[in-house]
């Protein structure tokens, strides 16, 4: 357990620009500089500092053309080596996560504030500098200071940049309030405040960004160190509700997809928002299928009236079928009984496969081709709509029944001797959740040839 940092300013904090530093380049002693353009400075002073200098003067400029098209290619490729993986992309913008964790746009690199033949990285280890320019500072003129080390970044779901803490020392970088009350009496349960951001936020309002102030002091804090850095500012991916970026979370939705489906045979008793299942269908919709035809047509029973009458039919079928099979009467109502999930649902989709535009051929092999051809182009349409629907949270079951019962069907929907049902796909949310299947075992059933 870390110990408290009280250092919240009882009174009035005073902010106060360091003017007159002059250029930083590699080798700059940045503590002498600071020092000598503030003799003002004293312990308990916190420095805010702009970590462009420190990366002049730790050499992390980079060499680049002055040409605009050059030098952004260049910064491109700068953003992908500083970055360990990109979260975001819209047009020229990329927001990408450091080797340090930090996300941000174009991994901190930059090109303003610098000659126009360099660009800037950021400090290779931003809390490594702020202890060597606190314990620099220390060593000098014996003075305690904190320092905090900061660079300017937008926040996701806010507009407007602000500056935040990339290194620090000498600074508890938080304050927590956990374990309190406030005023009114109310827990303080999860704030935490992050004083060292608030810091490089205030630091920025003397500094500027074209004054040419790449340092502020900030006076009235009196910060208490309990060893955390920079780094506790950033909260593990695996904690954060966020964790993923845009660009990463919709490429593992569609990975995924697939996997989420699984026969749902238990439904809730909510009715299926009718939006999203024709949008499931919609999707469905857009199967491949050979030569431009549409070799499927779904038939949603939307009519308890009609379901019921095609569901009593269906069974009367079954069971003519099952005494012809010599069944015994226990068995036969054991059978039936699995029928029951059609009639349960709370939605009920039949799938066709009709002939529409299939080819015809004078010789039988290849009209029972064809036909295969189109059964399973229809039968891909219905396998995409059971994705199409688990991936809105929709459970379905796709049975079999209505092919051994096809006139049947055909009679009571009313459709043409032409269609033939592949089955009947029970649709509802599922009773219970079920996490995310396992891809197959590819080694069983596929061959390598
Ligand atoms: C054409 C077809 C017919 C099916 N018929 C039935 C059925 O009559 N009753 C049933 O409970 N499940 C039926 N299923 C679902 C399978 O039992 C199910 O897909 C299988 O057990 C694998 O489980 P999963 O869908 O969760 O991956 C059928 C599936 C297909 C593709």
């Amino acid at each position: 357990m870390r110990p408290r940092t009280d250092h919240r300013a009882a009174g009035s904090l005073e902010i106060r620009p360091v003017t007159g530093l002059p250029e930083f380049t590699t080798g700059s002693d940045v503590a002498a500089e600071i020092l000598s353009a503030a003799p003002w400075l004293a312990s308990g002073d916190v420095l805010v500092v702009t970590s462009k200098i420190i990366s002049k003067a730790e050499g992390r400029m980079v060499g680049a053309p002055t040409d605009p098209d050059e030098r952004d290619a260049l910064r491109r490729r700068l953003v992908e080596a500083e970055s360990v993986r990109v979260l975001a992309r819209k047009n020229r913008t990329l927001i990408t996560e450091n080797r340090l964790g930090l996300v941000q746009a174009a991994a901190g690199i930059d090109g303003s504030n610098v000659r126009s033949d360099q660009l800037a990285l950021l400090p290779e280890n931003p809390d490594r500098s702020a202890a060597e320019l606190r314990r620099g500072i220390a060593e000098a003129a014996g003075l305690d200071v904190a320092v905090i080390i900061t660079d300017t970044m937008g926040r996701a779901w806010r507009n407007g940049q602000t500056d935040v803490a990339i290194g620090a020392a000498g600074i508890g970088v938080t304050h927590p309030y956990d374990g309190g009350t406030d005023d009114y009496g109310n827990p303080l349960v999860v704030t935490d405040i992050a004083i060292a951001d608030e810091l490089a936020a205030a630091g920025d309002l003397v500094k500027g960004k074209l004054a040419a102030v790449p340092v502020a002091v900030v006076r009235g804090l009196t910060p208490v160190d309990n060893g955390t850095t920079a780094a506790d500012l950033i909260r593990p991916a695996e904690e954060d509700l966020f964790r993923l970026g845009t660009e990463e979370a919709i490429a593992q939705g569609r990975r995924e997809a697939i996997r989420t489906r699984r026969s749902v045979r238990s439904f809730a008793d909510r009715p299926v928002d009718p939006d999203d299942l024709r949008a499931a269908l919609g999707d469905a919709l857009t199967a491949p299928a050979p030569h431009h035809t549409h070799p499927v047509r779904f038939a949603w029973v939307r009519s308890a009236d009609r379901r019921r009458e095609l569901l009593d039919a269906m069974t009367e079928q079954w069971q003519a079928d099952l005494e012809s099979d010599s069944k015994t009467a226990e068995s036969i109502v054991k059978r039936l009984r699995r029928g029951r999930i059609l009639y349960d649902a709370p939605e009920l989709v039949i799938p066709f496969l009709v002939p529409d535009g299939v080819h015809e051929y004078p010789d039988e092999r290849r009209n029972a081709a064809e036909h295969t051809m189109f059964t399973v182009a229809a039968g891909g349409a219905v396998a995409g709509l059971l994705v199409a629907l688990s991936v809105r949270e929709i459970g379905s079951c796709w049975v079999g029944s209505t092919i051994f019962a096809a006139p049947t069907v055909r009679r009571v929907l009313e459709l043409d001797e032409t269609w033939e049902p592949l089955g009947a796909v029970a649709v509802g949310y599922p009773l219970e959740p079920a996490p995310l299947r396992e891809a197959a075992p590819i080694r069983d059933w596929v061959i390598e040839l």
